[in-house]
This record gives structure tokens, C-alpha cells and sequence, in this order.
């Protein structure tokens, strides 16, 4: 890239391990000399000239961002229109960049963000203005193209697998006079990749969890009922993991059909208490249920080791990909072995996974359409592997850093949207 800044960004749904990707990317810069602007939740911190000035963030703080949880700089939801829509954005990018000396973005988010760095950077390349626009992955749903699996994903499938079998003790404990049936809702919006990762809690059919309802399978209620029925009648009890994006044969989300949030909107999330409701009305047994929600994409505390060092290698590859000046690619992880586990980073480019979405493959569905198979297996084993704790102080409580953020002074009119 030019010799100038880099601008780093968050973007979307923020994971356990976002900002050990930060981390990865301040020190790799620091040690070519290049100072990093981070924006201010995410490209609406781009557009409104929020920019924070990293410099001033001690090693230490930067050390203890790799083990911290949240999104240190904000992120947003903010899908900037096409440049052919509203090419007003994409200009004040420009300006804002131009303003600050920034010639190389690094853009860490899921597969809109992917798009919006590609557009960023052809629209630069019209204006003939340098820039570097390099893609760094994130994303519990697992669900970008190309790369092997996304920072971010290992932790909360960790998580996920963790909780379901602890939870199946709890549950085999107290099934002969309370409860039945055990429903865990897991995120991953229109991909089955984190309900998958549940499967690894448990081997054969009569071990948790005993159903799984993929967002790539229909919904079907009494086919689903005589399951749970038959489990319980053999098992004693059934542990369900439900997707949160499973829909049912309309084409509708569960959760949709009749949940809505305390503002009266209709929300994705709610499928567990849905199916939980409809188990206990037709089968009248004693039901619990779970939405992990936020719990399984911010929980540092039981990180995947193997997740954390995804997180710092795209953090460090992304740096050196814009130093090169590889425009327009992401930083993907490239599976090169299942055992003994290998990888490396590769650069991939942005328009290969750019507003796509990548499923949960067919093969890693058991026949039954409830389970995961060998190939499933083969996949997650490695990626949940190792522990990376964070440190803890003396009041047992997670050491986590707040940096001290400091803006960096503005140039430019406010922008207007
Ligand atoms: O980032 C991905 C994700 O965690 C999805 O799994 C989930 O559906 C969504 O984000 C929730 O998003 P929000 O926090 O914007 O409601």
C-alpha cells in the first residue's frame, strides 16, 4: 500500500476472539511502524470521521485486548447501498481517508462487510485514490465462503457443545420425576454450522442431544413429536438443539410463527420456547428450555485455542497483505490436514465471498436428518480443541482491558446521511 495509515473496522455480530484479531493487527503494524486508526462502531465511524488513534494504547493493553470479549472499538449493522443506489457514501469514504492519510482498510466482518470493502475499493480506483482494502473473517454463523471456518465460530461452537453436555447431565439427573425434554436454542441465522457443533457433545443415538433442527431441514411438527416421544420412551429423556433459523413448510421462521420481541417486532431467536410450548401442550410432559443467545458468541472464558490463534493469524496476515498491497482479499484459513490438524492463511479474493453464504454441508447431516456424522466430526474436533482462558483476578473475576480510545481530531463538515 501507500505509504499512510490503516484504518481498521468492526463489523456485525461481534465474537470472543474479534479483538484478539485487533490485537494481531495493532502489534503486526506497530512492528512496521504503521499507525493504526481504529473506526468507531464500525464504517459509521468511518463516515462520521470517528476515529480512534491507537497509538496511545500502552503494549500491555494491546496484550490484554487479545484475551478480551466485545468489539473494542464498536461495531455496527450498517449495510451501506450499492454506489449505483447512493454514491454519496462511498465519496466521503474517500474524503475521511484522504483527510486522515489512510491508504490501507482492513475491514473484519462477515460477507456484507466482504462486499462493501471490494465496492470500497473499486470506487477508489475510479477516484485514483491508493487504497488497500483487505478483508479479515469473523463470524459465529460460520458461514462465509472460501475460508475453512471464520474466528469466531470455534469458540461459540465450543460453547455450544460444552453447555448441551454439561446441560444432559442436569437433565438425565432429574428426568424420572421432572423434567423431560430439554430444548437449546443455537444461533447461526440460515446456516446449521453452531447447532451441528452440539452433536459434538454427545456419541451414538442415545447420547446428547438427541435431536438436532437444522435451518437446511423443513420443520416438521409431528414427525418431530413422535421423535421426542419415542426418546423419551427409551432414553428417559430427549435434549433438543434447535437452530435458530429453522423454518418450518411455509417457508417461515419457527420463531416468527407468533414470537415477537418486547417492541412488538418480529425477531429471529425464540425457536427453543416455541418448541418447547408445543411439546408440553401435545406430549404433557415437563419441558425446560434455553436461549443462549448473546452468552454463546461473547464467552472468552471458554475459547477455543485453536479459534484464538485463527483470530491473531488473519490479524497478522491482513497487515501484511495490505503492506504488499493485495487489494481487494481476505485473510481465509486453508485446511490442510484433519489429523494431525493443519492450516495456513491464504488471500482470498473478496468477490468470492461477497454476499455469499456458506450452509452446513449435506454430508455432515446423520441420515436421519438429526444428527452429525463422521465428516462432521472431523471438522469440529480440531477447530474446539485447547483452552485459552483469560487471565483472572483475585475477586475470581476475568481480567479484561478497556482501552482508553482516544479520538483522533475531526477535519472534515459532519456528515449528513
Ligand atoms: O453475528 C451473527 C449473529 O450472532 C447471528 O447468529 C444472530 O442471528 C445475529 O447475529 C444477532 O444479531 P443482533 O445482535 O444484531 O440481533
Amino acid at each position: 500500500m501507500a505509504r499512510g495509515n490503516l484504518l481498521y473496522a468492526q463489523s456485525g455480530g461481534v465474537t470472543a476472539v474479534i479483538n484478539a484479531t485487533a490485537a494481531a493487527v495493532i502489534h503486526a503494524a506497530r512492528s512496521h511502524h504503521v499507525k493504526v486508526l481504529a473506526a468507531r462502531n464500525g464504517i459509521l465511524g468511518a463516515l462520521r470521521e470517528e476515529l480512534i488513534d491507537t497509538s496511545h494504547e500502552s503494549a500491555a493493553s494491546i496484550r490484554a485486548l487479545a484475551h478480551t470479549p466485545g468489539g473494542a472499538f464498536g461495531s455496527c449493522r450498517y449495510k451501506l447501498k450499492a454506489p449505483e443506489v447512493d454514491r454519496a457514501p462511498y465519496e466521503r469514504l474517500i474524503a475521511v481517508f484522504r483527510a486522515h492519510d489512510i491508504h490501507g482498510f482492513l475491514y473484519n466482518g462477515g460477507n456484507d462487510s466482504a462486499d462493501t470493502a471490494l465496492k470500497l475499493s473499486k470506487i477508489a480506483a475510479e477516484f485514483g485514490y491508493p487504497l488497500t482494502c483487505v478483508g479479515v473473517p469473523k463470524t459465529v454463523d460460520n458461514d462465509l465462503e472460501v475460508t475453512d471456518c471464520c474466528p469466531g465460530f470455534a469458540s461459540a461452537a465450543k460453547y455450544t457443545a460444552v453447555s448441551v453436555r454439561e446441560a444432559a447431565l442436569d437433565v438425565a439427573a432429574m428426568a424420572d420425576t421432572s423434567t423431560k425434554v430439554f430444548v437449546y436454542e443455537a444461533m447461526g441465522r440460515h446456516a446449521g454450522w453452531l447447532a451441528a457443533a452440539a452433536g459434538m457433545a454427545g456419541h451414538g443415538p442415545d447420547q446428547a442431544p438427541h435431536l438436532i433442527l437444522f435451518p437446511e431441514r423443513v420443520f416438521d411438527e409431528t414427525d418431530f413429536l413422535a421423535r421426542v416421544q419415542a426418546i423419551v420412551a427409551r432414553v428417559g429423556y430427549c435434549v433438543v438443539v434447535a437452530s435458530e433459523g429453522v423454518r418450518g413448510p411455509d417457508g417461515r421462521f419457527l420463531a416468527e410463527a407468533g414470537t415477537v420481541d418486547s417492541f412488538g417486532h418480529a425477531q429471529l431467536g425464540g425457536v427453543a420456547p416455541h418448541l418447547a410450548q408445543i411439546v408440553k401442550e401435545k406430549l404433557g410432559v415437563k419441558v425446560h428450555w434455553t436461549v443462549p443467545d448473546y452468552l454463546q458468541r461473547s464467552a472468552r472464558h471458554i475459547a477455543s485455542a485453536t479459534d484464538l490463534k485463527h483470530a491473531l493469524a488473519v490479524g497478522r496476515a491482513a497487515v501484511n497483505y495490505a503492506l504488499a498491497g493485495r487489494n481487494a482479499v481476505m485473510a481465509v484459513i486453508v485446511r490442510t490436514a484433519d489429523s494431525p490438524y493443519r492450516w495456513k492463511i491464504a488471500p482470498a479474493p473478496l468477490a468470492d465471498l461477497a454476499n455469499r453464504e456458506k450452509k452446513l454441508p449435506a454430508h455432515f447431516v446423520r441420515e436421519d436428518g438429526h444428527g452429525i456424522t463422521a465428516a462432521a466430526r472431523r471438522y469440529f474436533a480440531p477447530l474446539l480443541r485447547g483452552q485459552a482462558p483469560p487471565p483472572y483476578g483475585r475477586d475470581g473475576m476475568p481480567r479484561y482491558v478497556a482501552l482508553k480510545n482516544r479520538p483522533v481530531g475531526k477535519c472534515l463538515p459532519a456528515w449528513q446521511a
